[in-house]
């Protein structure tokens, strides 16, 4: 299997090149300049010269609060860039399954979200990644929606490496304790992703295996509640570890407005894709266990520089 992923350097297409290796999977990864989302009609022969089984729209403009003040290049890369995606991939009779949000939703239920729930993004960000949604669908039948959230990795950017950063250098970190939500390891995508992938091209025909999905970790959580976890396991692994203030989201203003609630209910990628994702708490022990390791294999081979 083939699977064109477009970025180069972000959590879930540098989870897919690793994991696509170890399961057989070709991933080839392509972003900026060669595609760049925000003027996609320039790169999108080149996707079809490397003749994909499917194409994995992971890249996005992830910067939630900056979108705020760049609404429109974060419409270019969320959703325009998107809608070409899928027009190709119908165009070259393939599947497409695209990465989406939690916060396409308000947060004002009191339960997790299911698929079919009514969306209301409060951002600019979650309003362009929710059209990116639209225009996908209505660009083909053949893709799979997979809206996930509160990423993290060992790569690029994220809470758990920031919050292990600042600890290192702060006795006491303010978290925000009034949002919840479902941590997702970037690498458990990555296998969800490749699973779905199969199944897409294994039942071409199948229209259930096709439509929107909630792809997150196992277990629900709130930040200071993940920083707590991600400290103590951090200090029994050895690494540094920080006190965690809990503090309103009124009290940590941000130009973007964040769900309560974000919750995702995964019950139907697993009655329909045979997906069951790991508990959040052994996807960040794996994720914290590695950062440590390669932390310590850099300071020894700075040693022996
Ligand atoms: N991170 C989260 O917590 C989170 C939560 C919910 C949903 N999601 C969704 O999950 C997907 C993957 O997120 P992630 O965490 O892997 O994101 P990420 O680490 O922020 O990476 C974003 C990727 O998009 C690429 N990109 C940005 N602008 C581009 C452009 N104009 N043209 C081509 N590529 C461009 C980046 O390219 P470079 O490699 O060149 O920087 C990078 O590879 C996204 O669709 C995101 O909306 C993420």
């Amino acid at each position: 299997m083939k699977l064109l992923v477009t970025g180069k350097a972000g959590q879930v297409v540098t989870a897919l090149i690793e994991r696509g290796a170890t399961q057989g999977v070709e991933i080839v990864a392509m972003g900026r300049p060669e595609l760049d989302l925000a003027n996609p009609q320039e790169g999108l022969f080149r996707i079809a010269v490397v003749k994909p089984d499917a194409i994995v729209s992971a890249a996005a403009y992830t910067s939630v609060d900056k979108a705020e003040a760049e609404a429109d290049l974060a419409e270019r890369i969320n959703a325009h860039g998107p809608a070409a995606l899928a027009q190709l991939a119908g165009e070259l009779d393939i599947p497409i399954i695209h990465l989406s949000t939690d916060y396409v939703f308000d947060g004002s239920k009191l339960s997790p979200y299911v698929e079919t729930d009514q969306t209301n993004p409060l951002g600019v960000y979650g309003a362009t990644k929710l059209a990116g949604e639209r225009a996908v669908a209505s660009a083909t039948d053949n893709h799979a929606i997979l809206r996930t959230a509160w990423v993290y990795s060992p790569f690029g950017n994220n809470f758990l490496k920031t919050m292990l950063k600042l600890a290192s250098t702060r006795p006491e970190l303010r978290v925000v304790d009034d949002q919840h939500g479902n941590p997702t390891s970037a690498l458990d995508i990555a296998d969800a992703v490749i699973k779905v992938a199969g199944n897409l091209l294994a039942r071409p025909d199948h229209q259930s295996l096709r439509g929107t999905f909630h792809l997150t970790g196992t277990g629900e959580v709130s930040w200071a509640d993940f920083a707590l976890e991600i400290f103590a396991q951090s200090a029994r692994l050895g690494g540094p570890s920080a006190n965690v203030r809990r503090i309103s989201t009124v009290d940590y203003p941000t130009p973007a407005k964040r769900p309560a609630n974000s919750q995702l209910d995964t019950t139907k990628l697993h009655s329909v894709h045979g997906i069951t994702m790991p508990d959040w708490q052994s996807s960040t022990h794996n994720t914290i266990a590695r950062l440590l390791a390669g932390a310590e294999d850099q300071k020894m081979e700075e040693c022996h520089a």
